[in-house]
């Protein structure tokens, strides 16, 4: 080969460089998206979600939730964010995420302060991405690269965001389809080392697994009673018994203890394939801070919406 091809060649790979990198971080991505466009995003999210967490430190989790509840419903697109109205249902009053999803607020007051400083170019979505990430972070979690440019969808989809996943082969069935590895879900699963659950969504699992430490059985059962349907349904409990506001390793350690809250937590760690690596992350609080950011940042790039796809939503709850 010339030796001008073999140096043309040698520019195209390192002028493309940075862009295959984020395609493999970000896919198409990027971190520098609102570097010149709004250059004090990060800023405002950060302020918003601290101020949040520190009015409430669960709203922390609440953040990192209804980000993990975006994604997975046809990707990062900001559509959990949409109010239902008359002509249009969308995912919020989904199973899953009615009387359960929370933080609207939050993403609402930052959005405003957002577009006050740069009008009409951040995307909703964006947003969440950059707040679950503090959200994590300010409870004493790692922190990572968010990468941007995600569009806001323009709908969303309440059938899609029901979907319920019991058994670890669905569980690792439901990660795969998002091209998330066995890894990666039970890395991304340690976020319920935070945050609270209602009782009508381990209530099942108090009192009719046969994998629960008895203890906790018993201490769950004195706040979350047998019968369905009342008040008690409503009734909180933290998820990590341990360390219920600090992001640490302490839901693994449940999981080797059978105090996983939810019957789907403790497949983790049932005589399965992800035994080994429940274990590991137990013993190794840096791995697993070190693989959830990975996890994450891969989680933050499922399917987002780019470039004239979607749009730049003025108001998070309502397309333009
Ligand atoms: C593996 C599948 C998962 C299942 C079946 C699951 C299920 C649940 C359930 C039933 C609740 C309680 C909801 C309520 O009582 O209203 C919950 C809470 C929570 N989940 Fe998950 N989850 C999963 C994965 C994840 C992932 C991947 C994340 C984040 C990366 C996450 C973050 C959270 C957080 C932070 C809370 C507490 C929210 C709060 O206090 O407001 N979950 N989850």
């Amino acid at each position: 080969m010339a030796a001008a091809t073999v140096r043309c060649l040698l520019t195209i790979a390192v002028v493309l460089a940075p862009f295959l990198a984020g395609a493999t971080a970000g896919g198409p991505l990027s971190t520098s998206f609102y570097s010149k466009k709004c250059p004090n995003v990060q800023g405002i999210v950060r302020a918003g979600v601290a101020s949040a967490v520190a009015a409430e430190r669960r709203m922390g989790a609440s953040i990192l939730r209804m980000f993990f509840h975006d994604c997975f419903v046809n990707g990062c697109d900001g559509s959990i964010l949409l109010d239902d109205t008359s002509t249009f249902t969308g995912e919020k009053n989904a199973g899953p995420n009615a009387n359960s999803v929370r933080g609207f607020e939050v993403i609402d007051a930052i959005k405003a302060q957002v577009e006050a400083a740069c009008n009409a170019t951040v995307s909703c979505a964006d947003i969440l991405a950059l707040a679950a990430r503090d959200a994590v972070n300010l409870l004493g979690g790692p922190t990572w690269t968010v990468y941007l440019g995600r569009r806001d969808a323009l709908t969303a989809s309440q059938s899609d965001a029901n979907a319920k996943p019991p058994r670890l082969a669905t569980l690792v069935a439901m990660f795969g389809n998002k091209g998330l590895s066995p890894r990666d879900m039970t890395a991304l699963s340690g976020a319920h080392t935070v945050g609270q659950a209602r009782c009508a969504t381990f209530r099942d699992r108090i009192y009719n697994d046969a994998n629960i430490n008895a203890t906790f059985a018993s201490l769950r059962q004195q706040t979350c009673p047998q019968a369905a349907g009342g008040a008690s349904d409503a009734a909180l409990a933290p998820i990590d018994a341990q360390t219920p506001e600090a992001f640490d390793n302490a839901y693994y350690t449940n999981l080797m203890g059978k105090r996983g809250l939810f019957h789907s937590d403790q497949e983790l760690f049932n005589g399965g394939s992800q035994d080994v690596l429940v274990k590991k992350y137990s013993g190794n609080a840096g791995m697993f801070a070190a693989d959830f950011a990975k996890a994450m940042m891969r989680m933050g790039a499922i399917s987002p919406l780019t470039g004239a796809q979607g749009e730049v939503r003025l108001n998070c709850r309502k397309v333009n």
